[in-house]
């Protein structure tokens, strides 16, 4: 049952989303599921597009989880456009929208916490310590809140759906998790909802991730399989960019995160800068067609 875009189901409380997802679910729909933290691009939108062909009603979570921000991160500022995403999520046809508040979410101190495996420590984790912790406690939660069939999240962070895949492979969880691709703006950047902080000069620096992502691809084409070298193309290009500070940019096997002597079709080349005060990542496989 597919239901049109106009009667979207907005909630905030736990009770809630369950009584409106039992509905759905006493009729016989599938449950499809995309969690956000809002600030809603077209690459959220895609991952909508994604739970629309796989189940018959989605459900969108927005929400800012303090647990994965570090003390020196953007979790203040972090940009919430309230009306605008409820209005997208509307016209791109989630069902329910579930919009809790820190208090719904975490309502007294925590015991428990999960914690995620070795893989969380590198890249990502090991520049924003506990961030994986924080992610994985609060998808478990919306995944025991919502209990979709089947969830989507995006390969721009591709650590994290690694992460959150192992997660629902080790702890059993019964659901299907789909990575979509990266959707990208026309000249290659990246969408992210952080990409509204970016200054026009910093904006144009931050093409420079995309170019050295496509460089190492092309050295993968022409046959260059050691990693060091690979990724030496890649740094060389980030190097002409004087604005961005590389954190890392390393060729690792794509479904493990782990750095090996030699690359293949399976391995992935993930970079993370600093441009000003904004923290960019994007990543691409080194094999197949993600080329655009
Ligand atoms: P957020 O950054 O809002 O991203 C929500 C989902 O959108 C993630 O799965 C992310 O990978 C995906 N996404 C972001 N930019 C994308 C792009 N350009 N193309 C395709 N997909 C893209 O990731 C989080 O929120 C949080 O960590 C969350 C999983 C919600 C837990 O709090």
């Amino acid at each position: 049952m597919q239901s049109t875009a106009t009667d979207m189901i907005v909630v905030n409380t736990i009770a809630a989303v369950r009584e409106a997802v039992a509905k759905f679910r006493a009729s016989g729909s599938t449950i499809g599921f995309v969690p956000t933290m809002g600030a809603l691009h077209a690459g959220h939108i895609s991952l909508v597009k994604w739970s629309r062909r796989e189940a018959d009603v989605t459900v969108m979570s927005i929400f800012v989880n303090p647990l994965q921000f570090g003390p020196n991160e953007d979790l203040s500022r972090y940009p919430r456009p309230v009306e605008n995403d409820e209005a997208m999520a509307r016209e791109a046809g989630v069902d329910i929208l579930f919009r809790p508040e820190v208090k719904e979410m975490y309502p007294s101190e925590r015991e428990i916490t999960v914690t995620a495996a070795a893989v969380a420590e590198l890249w990502e984790g090991s520049s924003r310590p506990g961030h994986f912790d924080g992610v994985l406690t609060v998808v478990a939660k919306l995944f025991n809140i919502v209990q979709p069939d089947v969830a989507i999240f995006g390969r721009k962070d591709l650590q994290q759906a690694v992460l959150v895949q192992a997660m629902v492979h080790d702890l059993d969880m019964p659901l299907k998790v789909i990575v979509a691709p990266i959707v990208r703006e026309r000249d290659g950047l990246a969408l992210s909802s952080r990409n509204r902080y970016l200054s026009e000069t910093d904006r144009k620096a931050a093409l420079s991730l995309n170019r050295a992502l496509k460089e190492v691809r092309r050295a993968f084409a022409r046959g260059e399989r050691n990693t060091t070298a690979l990724e030496n193309a890649g740094l060389a290009v980030l190097e002409h960019e004087t604005p961005v500070k590389t954190d890392y940019f390393a060729v690792v096997n794509g479904s493990t995160l782990m750095r090996e002597r030699m690359a293949t079709e399976k391995s992935a080349a993930i970079v993370a800068v600093h441009l000003g005060s904004t923290r960019l990542i994007d990543n691409r496989f080194l094999g197949g067609d993600d080329e655009d």
